[in-house]
């Protein structure tokens, strides 16, 4: 496992040196770093829903966002990626218009403690399990992956659960997993993280790629250098190790669900 985590983050490497000798590996413009998403909103089922990307599949892509939800662009851009990848891409709204603010570091007086603890499992997997729904029961499609950032990771972990009709995931810097969720993972999953993040120090990855080791499923974990939390979705474009570690995390994903789910 260890060999084929290795492998999988040599091919990312070569992949996008490639595109940079003109002999692409992956077609980069699918990637949005910067400017207007192009999706729609819509309620579905009592479930604000962003949705966007190709509707004829039979694949799509619940995008699990970060405390700055779907009413931040980045969280939008990256959603419409994966759509032109060929996913159907549903984010649901998962603060119910109230997410935290997008400069939050900016204000010393919010009161992080208590948004999280207004967004527990007990609301939160709700509106997963109404988005999943959805799309098995009205759009009717064949397969569901998960995509999720930050607060979104530790849920698409808890989604990647026994029963929960989900096929594979991909998570990029979790927040406040547990042990027990992660060894309730029973389906693919790929997972990024960024050497400078603070959530998820040493220790902790370590403590994830064992427990996944031990479950069994298809998994990668590739390590970015110089990506700090939440880069996957919010990266410091004008920083080089930052723009790679994002845009690397994105083709990660796509690369990992083309091959466990076809
Ligand atoms: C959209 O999905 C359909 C059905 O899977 C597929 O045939 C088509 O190539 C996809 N379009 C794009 C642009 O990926
Ligand atoms: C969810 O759980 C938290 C913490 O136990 C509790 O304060 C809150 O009222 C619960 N919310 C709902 C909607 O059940
Ligand atoms: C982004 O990265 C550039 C280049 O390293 C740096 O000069 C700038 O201060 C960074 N911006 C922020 C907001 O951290």
């Amino acid at each position: 496992m260890l060999t084929y985590s290795f492998l999988f983050a040599l091919s990312s490497v070569i992949a996008v040196v490639s595109a940079n000798n003109g002999c692409p590996v992956f077609d980069l413009s699918i990637l949005a770093l910067e400017g207007n998403s192009v999706g729609v909103q819509q309620v579905h089922d009592g479930i604000n829903m962003y949705i966007t990307g190709n509707a004829s599949s039979d694949t799509a892509i619940v995008y699990l966002s970060d405390v700055f939800g779907i009413q931040l662009v980045t969280n939008r851009l990256l959603a419409d990626s994966f759509g032109r990848a060929g996913y159907l891409v549903v984010a649901p709204d998962l603060f119910n218009g109230m997410p935290a603010p997008a400069d939050i570091n900016g204000q010393p007086t919010y009161d992080v403690d208590a948004f999280l603890a207004a967004h527990g499992p007990n609301v939160t997997d709700p509106i997963i399990t109404a988005t999943i729904d959805y799309l098995r029961n009205e759009v009717q499609v064949a397969k569901v992956l998960v995509a999720g950032y930050c607060f979104g990771g530790r849920y698409a972990f808890r989604f990647l659960a026994e029963g929960r009709c989900v096929d594979a995931g991909f998570v990029a810097h979790p927040a406040l997993q547990t042990n027990d969720e992660v060894a309730a993972v029973r389906r693919p999953v790929s997972v990024a993280f960024g050497d400078l993040d603070d959530l998820n120090p040493q220790a902790e990855r370590d403590t994830i790629e064992t427990i996944l080791m031990d479950t069994n499923v298809p998994y990668s974990a590739d390590l970015y250098g110089g990506a700090p939390h939440d880069f996957a979705v919010n990266a410091n474009l004008s920083d080089p190790k930052q723009k790679f570690a994002k845009e690397a995390a994105f083709f990660q994903a796509v690369e990992f669900f083309k091959y466990w789910v076809q």
